[in-house]
C-alpha cells in the first residue's frame, strides 16, 4: 500500500463516478463493450483494495438514469455484464463480508439482473465488513424527487407534519444516505463534472478527479485519491482549524438559530 496513505484518517464513505470505459476502448481500436468488460475487472479490483484498506462504504456510480438512452445494444451489453459480475463476485461478496446494496430505479433493470441482484442484496445484508452499494438506473435528482413524493404521500396521509421535516427526515428517504454522507467522490475519466451522481450526500465531499480512464483505475490510483483526501482541511463552512470532524457536523440546534427561529 502507497506510504502516503495514513489508515488512521480514511474517508468513511468513497464514491466513485467511474468514467472513461468507451475512450479506454476507443484507444484500443475496439468495441466501446471491450471498454466495459475491463471496468468491470477495474470494480473488482477497486472493491478487494476498499476493503483490504478498511473503507467503510463504497458507493460506485455503474449506471444513471440517464445511461438508458445510450443505443440499444451497449445497454443490454452493460446489463449482462452486471449480471455476470454479481454471479462472479458472489462468492467474493460472501468470503470479505461485503454487504452489498443498490440504489436507483432497480424495477427498471431487465429480470435476467434483478433475479441475481435481489437475493444477493439479501444474502449479504448481515455482513458488516464494509458496504458496496451499486448506483444502478440512479439519477440524483431522480433520488430526491422520489424522497419528496415519499415524504408528501405520508404528509397527506397524517403521518408527518410538514413543519417537522428537517434534513434528518430527508435523508431517511434518500436510499443512498443510508450509508451516511460522502466523504470522497472520485471521478475517472478526466472530465470534471457531478453527472447527477449523489447530489445531496456529496454537498460536502472532497473532489477528486483523475485522467485515468475507468479500466486503468487500480490500486495506486486509490491510494492516492485517498492521500489526496487526507491532504485536506474540511471546513463545512467554519473557519480553519475549527473542526476535527471527518464527516459534515450535525448540529440542528445552531441550524435552527441560524433560520431565525
Ligand atoms: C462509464 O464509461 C460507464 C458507464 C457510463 C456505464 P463510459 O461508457 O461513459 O465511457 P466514455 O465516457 O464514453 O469514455
Ligand atoms: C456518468 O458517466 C455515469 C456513470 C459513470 C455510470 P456518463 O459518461 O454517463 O456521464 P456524462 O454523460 O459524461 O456526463
Ligand atoms: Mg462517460
Amino acid at each position: 500500500m502507497s506510504p502516503l496513505v495514513d489508515l488512521r484518517r480514511l474517508p468513511r464513505h468513497v464514491a466513485i463516478i467511474m468514467d472513461g470505459n468507451g475512450r479506454w476502448a476507443q484507444c484500443q481500436g475496439s468495441d466501446r463493450t471491450i471498454g466495459h468488460q475491463e471496468g468491470s475487472r477495474a470494480v473488482r479490483r477497486i472493491v478487494r483494495a476498499s476493503r483490504r484498506v478498511g473503507i467503510e462504504a463504497l458507493t460506485l456510480f455503474a449506471f444513471s438514469e440517464q445511461n438508458w438512452h445510450r443505443p440499444p445494444a451497449e445497454v443490454v451489453a452493460l446489463m449482462e455484464l452486471l449480471r455476470d459480475f454479481l454471479i462472479s463476485e458472489r462468492d467474493e461478496l460472501l468470503e470479505n463480508g461485503i454487504r452489498l446494496r443498490a440504489v436507483g430505479r432497480v424495477e427498471k433493470l431487465p429480470p435476467r439482473v434483478r433475479e441475481i441482484l435481489d437475493p444477493l442484496v439479501a444474502e449479504t445484508a448481515h455482513l458488516d465488513g464494509m458496504t458496496l452499494t451499486l448506483a444502478l438506473s440512479y439519477g440524483g435528482r431522480e433520488e430526491i424527487l422520489d424522497a419528496t413524493r415519499a415524504l408528501a404521500r405520508r404528509a397527506c396521509a397524517g403521518e408527518l407534519d410538514v413543519d417537522a421535516i428537517d434534513e434528518a427526515q430527508l435523508e431517511g428517504a434518500l436510499p443512498s444516505l443510508a450509508v451516511g454522507r460522502v466523504d470522497l467522490l472520485v471521478r475517472t475519466g478526466g472530465e470534471q463534472r457531478i453527472s447527477n451522481f449523489l447530489l445531496w450526500g456529496a454537498a460536502y465531499a472532497e473532489l477528486h478527479f483523475t485522467n485515468a480512464l475507468w479500466p486503468d483505475f487500480d490500486e495506486a490510483e486509490l491510494y492516492a485519491a485517498i492521500a489526496a483526501y487526507q491532504g485536506r482541511e474540511r471546513r463545512f463552512g467554519r473557519v480553519q482549524g475549527a473542526t476535527t470532524e471527518t464527516t459534515a457536523p450535525v448540529l440542528p440546534s445552531l441550524a435552527h438559530e441560524a433560520a431565525g427561529e
